[in-house]
């Protein structure tokens, strides 16, 4: 991030409406929320863009499934996340939805304008399409010629006509611009991969589709009615259109993006085809695209089958949502992978936010109603502490450069070393002796030094912990806004006199986990009893059982049944079997559809409730719940386990 324009423009991906928000959703969010809320601090006309991504082949399935029109569904998750946001406090400008009329006719213009500069022609599309990723591949790129090389699901064959954009027009001026603008592309090394794929060579892209209709149909020049867009052509116009792009124009001069923040899966579609479609539209490319890591629980993908998802709403309750916020960005470098445990949530809570910020403004108070009546006046800060000003000064004046790389994990460390300072001089110059031996002027000057350390590290910390930072201020008797920002961090000056206040403490300590937790127990924990089961079978008694992987290509539930579900699982025979299984309490059919199982193969067939059951799947259950046996990456339907 650069602010050389006096103007930002900060985007989240827009969200898939086919699930309801999860942690992932609220780390991109808070991270452009606390660049939004930065650069209106410093003074930049802020426009910050969040919404909903409700098109296309997955977001079409999902409603069918639930049984409901696609708008119908749109209209009801969009609802879920623009409420989350505002529970949440995000400081969006603009939500804006893919449905939305203004959006489809801006992406009409986009079209337009492309064809009419030559750089989408009609063809014929034969390859390979992955419905949960809405991506397209050639059968090199998938996993054992079947499974999408990202998510793992089968893909399907699509054979269809559709409409190509040049891709491979724009393949030098991609890799020009990646070579000339140094920090385009953040972190460095997700931007090297981007580089390494350009440099495979760029296929053209196929833009439309004609197989469902869930999407914005092809400008009326065309006249082409049965093609709709590609949902991530309409989706990453969302950028421009959501300024007026194509109708009122009104926001376009907040472009170019000053960043796109995404993660890291959807990376490509960011700093590959979207700077593409903007040199096809002769407009400017973003300032930097920022790809963050993923959250992970356990070290594991979270999933909804795992039953392992976090939900931030949860957890922000129970802990506080700037302590959420706190932690998400102070836990993981950006780029990086992070793994969500509560130890760690309370240990930063304990630690950084308890004992080193929340106890020094309890001092700060206790020391300034105790020695003068909770009046603080800095006149004589310079005399007796001219050093640990000037080192916290220089530390405040290396941080922006964190905030522009996108590193505000070491935005936050650098703000705790200036509390650090605090702490230590406190410490060190121990006023309360200095108050013993009649020496108030300098003890007055120690706390007018941490008074104003404090009141430049609530300057800056309050883009990542808003209301948390309002109340310091509040304590100490100024405000947060720009002005104060001009005086206190941009002028390196003080706070001529702070009249305090007293506030309740800001971080109790927490003392146990607040959520259930689904953690497997410690290993130590485990009772160790002796094994009766060991020496039983030989090798070739064991192998009498037939495991098969399997994948399965229909879910439904048994009617009248609580436990039972319907399965069709493809063992790589003719015909896929039908398993019945006793899954039901722990998972959705929807969300087996298209995972893999191990499964018995040579068990007897028996019905179960009336249907045919031709194997069983390996569980394993223990009081946390019940967890199907999966290969570890997916297999060809039909693999021999053992
Ligand atoms: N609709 C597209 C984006 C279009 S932008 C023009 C999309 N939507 S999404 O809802 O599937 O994902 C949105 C964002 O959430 C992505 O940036 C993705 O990386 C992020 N996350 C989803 N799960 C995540 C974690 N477990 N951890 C961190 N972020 C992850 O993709």
């Amino acid at each position: 991030m650069s602010n050389d324009c006096k103007k930002a423009y900060i985007t989240t991906p827009i969200y898939y409406v086919n699930d309801v928000p999860h942690i992932g959703h609220a780390y991109t969010t808070i991270i452009a929320d606390t660049l939004a809320r930065y650069s209106r601090l410093i003074g930049l006309e802020t426009l910050f863009l969040t919404g909903t991504d409700e098109h296309g082949q997955k977001i079409q399935e999902a409603a069918q499934k639930r049984g409901k029109a696609p708008q119908e569904y749109a209209d009801e998750i969009s609802a879920k996340f623009k409420d989350l946001w505002d529970y949440f406090d995000i400081s969006y400008d603009t939500f804006i939805r893919t449905t939305d009329e203004k959006h489809k006719i801006g992406v009409q213009k986009a079209f337009e304008t492309m064809y009419a500069k030559g750089d989408i022609y009609k063809d014929n599309y034969e390859g390979f399409y992955c419905v949960s990723c809405e991506t397209f591949f050639t059968k090199t790129q998938l996993i054992d010629n079947e499974f999408c090389p990202d998510c793992g699901k089968p893909t399907s064959i699509v054979k269809e006509e559709s409409y190509f954009f040049r891709l491979s027009k724009y393949e030098d001026q991609l890799l020009a611009w990646y070579e000339d603008k140094e920090k385009c592309v953040l972190p460095k090394g997700k931007k090297n991969e981007v580089i390494n794929f350009v440099k495979q060579g760029l296929h053209d892209l196929s833009i439309t589709r004609t197989s469902f209709d869930w999407g914005v149909k092809l400008p009326e020049s065309l006249h082409d009615p049965k093609h709709v867009m590609y949902v991530w052509l309409d989706a990453l116009m969302n950028y421009i259109t959501a300024l007026g792009y194509g109708t009122d124009e009104k926001d376009m001069k907040f472009w170019p993006a000053t960043v796109h923040l995404v993660g890291k899966d959807i990376l490509r579609f960011h700093a590959i085809y979207w700077p593409a479609f903007l040199m096809s539209l002769g407009l400017e490319l973003p300032k930097h695209i920022g790809a963050h890591g993923w959250w992970t629980r356990n070290g594991e993908k979270m999933s909804k089958s795992k039953g392992n998802v976090v939900d931030p709403k949860e957890v922000a309750d129970a802990y506080g949502l700037e302590n959420f916020r706190y932690f998400m960005l102070r836990e993981v470098p950006f780029g990086q992978d992070g793994d969500f445990s509560q130890k760690a949530l309370i240990d930063r809570i304990n630690s950084d936010l308890s004992n080193d910020l929340g106890n020094l403004l309890n001092r700060i108070i206790g020391m300034s109603g105790k020695y003068n009546d909770f009046v603080i006046g800095s006149d004589d800060v310079m005399k007796y502490h001219q050093k640990e000003i000037e080192d916290a000064d220089a530390i405040i004046a290396n941080i922006p450069a964190y905030i522009y790389d996108l590193q505000l994990n070491r935005y936050l460390e650098e703000l705790w070393k200036i509390l650090t300072i605090a702490n230590q001089s406190i410490a060190t110059y121990e006023p309360w002796v200095k108050m013993k031996e009649g020496k108030k002027e300098e003890a007055m000057a120690l706390v007018a030094l941490v008074a104003n350390l404090m009141a430049k590290v609530a300057l800056l910390l309050s883009p990542v912990m808003p209301k948390t930072c309002s109340t310091i201020a509040e304590a100490l008797g100024f405000v947060i806004n720009y002005e104060n920002y001009q005086k206190l961090i941009e002028n390196k000056a003080l706070l001529d006199t702070f009249m305090i206040q007293k506030v309740p403490p800001l971080f109790p300590k927490i003392e146990k986990e607040l959520l259930k937790t689904d953690e497997p127990p410690k290993q130590e924990e485990k009772k160790k009893e002796p094994s009766k089961d060991e020496g039983i079978i030989t090798i070739d008694q064991f192998f009498q059982t037939k495991l098969k992987i399997g994948t399965i290509l229909e879910a439904e539930e048994v009617p009248k049944s609580d436990r039972l579900l319907k399965l069709k699982v493809d063992l790589g025979e003719a015909e896929p079997r039908q398993i019945i299984a006793g899954i039901k309490e722990y998972y959705a059919p929807q969300d087996l559809i298209g995972t893999q199982v191990c499964v018995v193969s040579n068990l007897k067939p028996a019905k179960i409730m009336g249907n045919l059951s031709q194997g069983m799947l390996l569980a394993a259950k223990d009081k946390n719940g019940l967890s199907l046996m999966r290969p570890e990456q997916p297999k060809q339907s039909g693999t021999p386990v053992g």
